[in-house]
C-alpha cells in the first residue's frame, strides 16, 4: 500500500462519504476508519464497501489519549482526515461538555498522536481537520464568509469547533505539523441522522407528523451536497497548501422557510399526494437559544486555486436525496428506534 490514511468519523454522516470515496477511488491506499459508533455512527452506511481489501474499521474513541497513541504505532499512518465530532447544534445547547470533550479534546489527542509520531519527518505527513463555517458566526442580510473573516462563534457546538480549529494552527505554528483546514457550509444528502432539518422533515412528512420550524422561519443556509463535500475534501488533502484553510460551499443560499416549501412541494410529488398536503404539517415553535440568522460561504479559492464547484444543481439535488431516504425508509427506522425517541421528546415536546 502506497500510503495509510485514518479518517475519523467515518461511519457518520460525510465521514462516510469520503470513505467510500478514497476506499474507491484510491484501491492503492489503506483507508483505516476510526469511530465511536456513538448514536450518529453507523457502519450501515459503508455496508457496500466494507469487505473491500484496503479498507480496515477500528471502534474507539478519540478522546482516549492510550488508545489513540496505540492506534498510531500499529499503522504508522502517512494522513489524518479528521471528521469525527458531536456535530448537531441542539444537542450542543442542552450538554456542551460533551462537544468540549469529543471536538476539543479529542482533536488535541489526535494532534498530540500525530506530532508525537511524525516528528522525526514531517515530510510527506498531513492533518486534515474539517470544520464548519459556523465558527465565523452569523452574517448579516449581505456579506459572505472569507478564510479571513474573524472567528465569532456563538453555539457551544461553534465554539467548540473553533477552540479545535485554533488548535490545530497553534500545532503547525508552534511545533511545525503539517496541517490544512477547511469550512464548509450545510450539507445534504443520503445518511445524515434525522435530527438535521432535511432528514428530519423528510421522516415527519413520511410519518404525517408536524414540521417544527424554529422562530419566524427566515434563517438562511448555503447548502451543498455531501458527496460534493468529499470531492472537496479529497482535493485539498491532495492538492491543498500546507497551512491554509478553504473554504467550501453551494452558492446556494436558501431561508429555511422556502427550503421546507420546495421540499414539500417533492414530497407530495414522490408520494402522489395532493398538492399542498405536506404543507400544511408546518408548524412553528420556540426558537433555537442563539440561533445564528445567517450562513454564506465564499468559496472562490478553491474554485480558483484548486478548480472544486458542486456538480450538482439544488432541486436535482435535493430530488436524490428525498428519493435515497424513500429508497431507504428500513435505514431510517433503524436509527430513530430507542434514544432518539426520548431526544425527540426532550427537543420537541411531543
Ligand atoms: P455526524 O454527527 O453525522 O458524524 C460524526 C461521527 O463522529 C459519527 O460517526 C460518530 O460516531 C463519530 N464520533 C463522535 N464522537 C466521537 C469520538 N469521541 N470518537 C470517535 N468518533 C466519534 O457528523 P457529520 O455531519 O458527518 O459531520 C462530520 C464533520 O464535518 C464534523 O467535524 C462537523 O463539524 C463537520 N461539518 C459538518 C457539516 C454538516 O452540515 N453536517 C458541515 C460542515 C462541517
Ligand atoms: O453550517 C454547517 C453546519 O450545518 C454544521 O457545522 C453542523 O454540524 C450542521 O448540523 C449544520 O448546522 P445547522 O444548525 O445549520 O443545521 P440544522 O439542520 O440543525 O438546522 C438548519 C436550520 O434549520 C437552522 O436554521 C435551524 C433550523 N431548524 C432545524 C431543526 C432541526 C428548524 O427550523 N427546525 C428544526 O427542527
Amino acid at each position: 500500500m502506497k500510503k495509510t490514511l485514518l479518517i475519523t468519523g467515518g461511519a457518520g454522516f460525510i465521514g462516510s462519504h469520503v470513505v467510500r470515496l478514497f476506499v474507491q477511488k484510491y484501491p492503492e491506499y489503506k483507508i483505516v476508519n476510526l469511530d465511536k459508533l456513538t448514536y450518529a455512527g453507523n457502519l450501515e452506511n459503508l455496508s457496500d464497501i466494507e469487505d473491500s481489501d484496503n479498507y480496515v474499521f477500528e471502534k474507539g474513541d478519540i478522546v482516549d489519549k492510550q488508545f489513540i497513541q496505540l492506534l498510531f504505532e500499529k499503522y504508522d499512518f502517512n494522513g489524518v482526515i479528521h471528521l469525527a465530532a458531536e456535530s448537531h447544534v441542539d444537542r450542543s445547547i442542552t450538554n456542551p461538555m460533551d462537544f468540549i470533550m469529543t471536538n476539543v479534546v479529542g482533536t488535541v489527542n489526535l494532534l498530540n498522536a500525530a506530532k508525537n509520531n511524525w516528528s522525526e519527518n514531517f515530510e510527506d505527513k498531513l492533518f486534515y481537520h474539517v470544520s464548519t463555517d459556523e465558527v465565523y458566526g452569523s452574517l448579516p442580510e449581505t456579506g459572505l464568509f472569507l478564510e479571513t473573516t474573524p472567528y465569532d462563534p456563538q453555539s457551544p457546538y461553534s465554539s467548540s469547533k473553533a477552540s479545535s480549529d485554533h488548535f490545530v494552527r497553534a500545532y503547525g505554528n508552534t511545533y511545525g505539523l503539517p496541517f490544512v483546514i477547511s469550512n464548509c457550509s450545510n450539507n445534504y444528502g443520503p445518511n445524515q441522522f434525522p435530527e438535521k432539518l432535511l432528514p428530519l422533515f423528510i421522516n415527519n412528512i413520511r410519518k404525517n407528523k408536524e414540521l417544527p420550524v424554529y422562530g419566524d422561519g427566515l434563517f438562511t443556509r448555503d447548502w451543498l451536497f455531501v458527496e460534493d463535500h468529499a470531492r472537496a475534501i479529497d482535493l485539498i488533502y491532495h492538492k491543498g497548501k500546507n497551512a491554509e484553510t478553504y473554504n467550501i460551499g453551494g452558492f446556494n443560499e436558501w431561508t429555511n422557510i422556502d427550503l421546507i416549501k420546495v421540499m414539500c412541494i417533492q414530497m407530495d410529488e414522490i408520494l402522489g399526494n395532493e398538492k399542498g398536503t405536506s404543507e400544511q404539517l408546518i408548524t412553528y415553535v420556540k426558537d433555537r437559544p442563539g440561533h445564528d440568522k445567517r450562513y454564506a460561504i465564499d468559496a472562490s479559492k478553491i474554485k480558483n486555486e484548486l478548480s472544486w464547484e458542486p456538480s450538482l444543481q439544488f432541486e436535482e439535488g435535493l430530488q436524490k436525496t428525498i428519493q435515497w431516504y424513500m429508497n431507504n425508509q428500513q435505514w431510517i427506522d433503524n436509527v430513530t428506534t430507542g434514544d432518539y425517541q426520548k431526544y425527540y421528546v426532550e427537543q420537541y415536546g411531543k
